[in-house]
């Protein structure tokens, strides 16, 4: 067993950034719920615990508490931000909002380290970090020391070393800040006494051996979308258990320009049972007619259960079914509600009516950035482990209005031709997601001596952490006229192209 940090969740945005900066520094990490019993964070033995930031007031009416008793486990403490306030609230400190400090502090913000404390081992004098708070800690709790203070804020970072609690105002584990995951390290390896233990190649040794106990002798049917989780999953798999597995790959024609192909011939150069459903005229016919975004998901989703299940029942006995998912999502669907923006389905929705007895998900405990790194080491082909994220539902959401055969064919070829001039121009690496979508705007132009009257292809590339917000890239104005210059040329039904500069919020990534 790796040791193990917990991360409380108090819902703030950038808590799973603090795992996965946790485990950035090898050392294994779990998020929980705020409203997890003392008993459950017991039971994972941490060598460490941290308090995340949240969007309440500590003293708000129905604001996430916790058991003051986790302070007294012996064990270190970082609070982060909402965390830190509560921390100094339960023992005894006071917090109070940002506006008695004399203003609010949001973004970068100039924060000045003084003392001698472990955290901040190694971090300079003065530095900038990320700030994004409306209350501060305005008196420490008995018996803590203030290491660092910022123009508003007294005590930016503070703590009682013999008790080894520890308070930030700020984020560590936003890029922004500088030396944030120095201190975040500092935290782990001179407070907490991590090993550093945590490591990928161990990781796959043991899950190729617990999925051989879970499955013994069992059939394990695998839906293969060709995204870089279920990719990875299939390969780990089958390092398991060979020809037990059986990968269905749905084609629903609404992949991009060779993928479907790239992905036939690798997986079929594998030791496991690879199948093709061709459904691409099956898709067409669910999406005859429809324009509405949300419909569209839905006939999709509910296409591909009936192609998937239509498989499944030639195969005969199925006893687990496989799935891609990883540790976002478990995140994600095990504490999370809200509003559904966009429903996002995701292939492996499950059909349960193929019976099997259970579900085998060897990637549950993995980052997307573990998950890649994993997917290096069991030799899966660089083209599909650093795969950008691409929707369920394809291309049929980047073709606004009604989806054709015709359209899709110009969303297609207008996105492989945007893709590779911005490889070309040196920026695969540097933008998270870039594509182009096919808008239902015609606009006239004039090509040669002739009037068109044509499409409007929008190009979308953003960049982003974790996808729940994301900035368009900056992209190089030579790049956007070479993209544009042959899309315009090279694709037909295509007489203008617009780069599409909105964030994310309060547009999102996809256009539908
Ligand atoms: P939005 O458009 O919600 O997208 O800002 C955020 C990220 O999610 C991807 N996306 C999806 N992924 N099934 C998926 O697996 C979906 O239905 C879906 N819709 C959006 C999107 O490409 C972006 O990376």
């Amino acid at each position: 067993m790796n040791q193990t940090v917990v991360v409380l969740d108090f819902g703030g945005q950038y808590s799973r950034l603090i795992a996965r900066r946790i485990r950035e520094c090898r050392v294994y990490c779990e998020v929980l719920p705020w409203s997890a019993p003392l008993e459950e964070i017991r039971a994972k033995e941490p060598i460490g615990l941290v308090l995340s930031g949240g969007p309440d007031s500590v003293y708000a009416e129905g604001a996430p508490q916790i058991d003051p008793a986790v302070f007294g486990l012996g064990i270190p403490v970082l609070g982060i931000c909402y965390g830190c306030q509560l921390m100094s609230r339960l023992l005894g400190g006071t917090v109070r909002p940002a506006q008695e400090a004399g203003a609010r502090e949001y973004g970068r913000t100039g924060i000045r380290y003084f003392g001698k404390s472990a955290l901040f081992q190694d971090v300079p004098g003065e530095a900038v970090c990320w700030m994004s708070h409306g209350d501060f800690v305005k008196e420490v709790p008995p018996g803590f020391t203030v290491f660092a203070r910022t123009q508003h804020c007294p005590a930016a970072g503070f703590g009682d070393p013999e008790k080894r609690l520890y308070g930030l105002q700020f984020h560590p584990e936003v890029r922004h800040t500088e030396y944030g995951s120095k201190i975040l390290e500092n935290f782990l390896y001179e407070i907490c006494g991590a090993a550093g233990d945590w490591d990928l190649s161990d990781f796959s040794e043991r899950m190729i051996r617990q999925i051989r106990e879970q499955v013994g002798q069992g059939k394990v049917l695998l839906a293969l979308s060709g995204g870089v989780d279920s990719s990875v999953a299939s390969v780990l798999l089958s390092r398991a258990i060979g020809r037990q597995l059986v990968c269905v790959y749905v084609d629903h024609g609404l992949m991009r320009k060779n993928e479907t192909e790239e992905i036939c011939r690798y997986f079929s150069s594998l030791d496991l049972d690879f199948r093709m459903a061709d459904a691409r005229d099956r898709f067409l016919e669910a999406l005859r007619g429809i324009t509405d975004p949300e419909e569209k998901r839905h006939r999709i989703g509910a296409e591909f259960i009936r192609v998937f299940s239509d498989e499944a029942a030639s195969i005969g006995q199925i006893d687990f079914l496989a799935q891609g998912t990883i540790y976002p999502d478990v995140i994600e669907s095990g504490f999370t509600g809200g509003q559904t923006i966009k429903s996002h389905h995701n292939v492996g929705g499950l059909p349960e009516e193929i019976g099997f007895r259970g579900l085998v998900e060897p990637l549950r405990l993995l980052f997307k950035d573990e998950v890649r790194a994993l997917g290096r080491q069991l030799g899966v082909p660089e083209a599909i482990v650093s795969r950008q994220p691409f929707p369920g539902p394809g291309l049929a959401i980047r073709v606004i209005g009604e989806v054709t055969r015709e359209k899709l064919e110009t969303v297609r070829e207008a996105d492989a031709v945007f893709r590779e001039v911005l490889e070309a121009g040196g920026l695969k690496g540097k933008i998270d997601q870039y594509f182009a979508v096919l808008t239902d705007m015609r606009t006239v132009g004039v090509m040669g001596d002739a009037r068109t009257y044509s499409r409007t292809v929008a190009l979308r590339a953003v960049c982003t952490d974790d996808f729940m917000t994301a900035d368009f890239a900056r992209i190089p104005y030579e790049v956007l006229e070479e993209a544009s210059r042959r899309i315009i040329n090279e694709v037909s039904g295509v007489n203008r192209v617009v780069y599409d500069i909105s964030s994310k919020p309060p547009a999102t990534v996809e256009y539908e």
